[in-house]
């Protein structure tokens, strides 16, 4: 049987069926092989590669990765046991706490707006992509990601921006370097992918208006005309210099899906790439979790079902699980109703405890708002007694937030 795997997961022993680059880029004498030793796992590691497929009846005495069981919906059961948490380990620290780092990234967010703004006016007006400037946001952002992983995701999950068009390729950057940090991606790796999705969607710059922002569902002929602008997108790039493949791959195939069911070339499984496959995460769950002109918002936990329900469809199921780590399934600033009847916003995602975050009260249990301010650990719950234990039972959509701050050093001062 073939398999697709991480590279994380390679073992001495296991029998490499496809590495998914030529030849001409890798330093084995041979496209299929058997891994002898350590050192040939990190050769692979370090050729850029995210996952090979290797053949698991080559494969003699090598213990592979668990198979998922797709009928156990096993992330999103909220019966899961406190006792089965505790033995998860403690979450790794980020090096610079979640409000400073927001702080920071709103700074850096603005600056992206502005680029964002002027390529596609760039494009519209026939001129070429500054590259340059693409990178230095990109590096500005993956330092975010290394100071504190989940301080430009919040701010990416809040929506503060209301222009799709432009925060779109924004969001789905910040949400594709935060899987390629979970991955374990090297700065030069995250450099690409990031670059990738901040571009992936540069091809709608040319795509007529009427068919771009249509306030319903587009006809035959102007879906066939909106699935053209990951080809539109390369062509834009087409005289800019030194463009790495892996920026192309994310443009060209961030619609195409693991069954071979996407556009534009119904690629399948590793020929899609792995840039592509993680900035089609983000790019989902972004569209999904945003109010279109056709189209509500939903809300962050229930457009992770849809995207986990896609996991090995659409999806790579890897990366879906890396990404739901990331993005949490009560993203940080998220407002939740508990059993309790008391309100709150989540200030903390617990990596290990993704349904246990931590939680600022808003209002008391008679739904006045709290006097001093009280952070509740539902990841410390289960030390109480079954009937005093505090769960969440509810989310109260975003719009509802936005009402209750509305200025964006409010949001920040508000999640903490
Ligand atoms: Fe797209």
């Amino acid at each position: 049987m073939i398999k697709e795997i991480n590279v994380q997961d390679l073992r001495v022993g296991m029998y490499v069926e496809r590495l998914g680059i030529s030849w001409f880029h890798h330093p084995f004498a041979r496209n299929k092989f058997r891994i002898a030793k350590e050192s040939e796992i990190k050769k692979i590691i370090e050729c850029g590669i995210v996952t090979v497929e290797i053949n698991t009846q080559k494969s003699i005495d090598v213990a592979l990765p668990a198979e998922k069981d797709d009928t156990e919906d096993e992330i999103f059961s909220v019966e899961k046991s406190a006792k089965q948490q505790e033995d998860v380990p403690l979450a790794e620290q980020e090096p610079v706490p979640l409000k400073e780092e927001i702080e920071r990234s709103v700074e850096i967010y603005k600056k992206n707006l502005s680029l964002v703004h002027k390529l596609v006016d760039d494009i519209k007006k026939g001129g070429k992509i500054d590259a340059r400037s693409v990178n230095d946001t990109v590096d500005q952002m993956i330092e975010s990601v290394f100071r504190n992983r989940y301080a430009a995701v919040t701010l990416a999950k809040l929506k503060a921006y209301d222009e799709y068009t432009f925060t779109h390729s924004i969001n789905v950057s910040i949400f594709a370097l935060a899987l390629g940090r979970q991955l374990k991606l090297s700065r030069k790796q995250l450099k690409m992918l990031g670059s990738g999705a901040m571009l992936h969607d540069i091809g709608k710059a040319s795509i007529p208006e009427h068919v771009l922002n249509k306030p319903g569902p587009l006809t035959e002929e102007e879906f066939r005309v909106m699935k053209t602008h990951p080809e539109l997108g390369i062509k834009h790039l087409k005289n800019v210099e030194n463009v790495r493949n892996e920026i192309l791959q994310c443009i060209l195939n961030h619609h195409e899906k693991i069954n071979g069911t996407g556009y534009p070339r119904k690629l399948k499984g590793a020929a899609i790439g792995d840039y592509a496959k993680m900035v089609s995460i983000a790019d989902s769950y972004d569209a999904i979790t945003s109010t279109r002109v056709y189209q509500k918002s939903t809300l962050a936990p229930n457009a992770l079902k849809i995207i986990f329900s896609l996991r090995g469809e659409h999806f790579y199921t890897s990366f879906v699980e890396r990404f739901i780590q990331v993005v949490g399934i009560y993203p940080v600033g998220t407002l939740v109703k508990l059993n309790t009847k008391e309100i709150g916003v989540v200030t903390s995602i617990n990596p290990s405890k993704l349904l246990y975050p931590d939680i600022e009260l808003i209002t008391d249990k008679k739904g006045e708002k709290m006097g001093a301010t009280q952070t509740v650990r539902l990841g410390e719950e289960y030390k109480k007694a079954p009937e005093l234990r505090r769960k969440i039972i509810d989310i109260i959509p975003q719009k509802k937030i936005k009402d209750l701050v509305s200025e964006e050093q409010d949001l920040i001062t508000d999640l903490h």
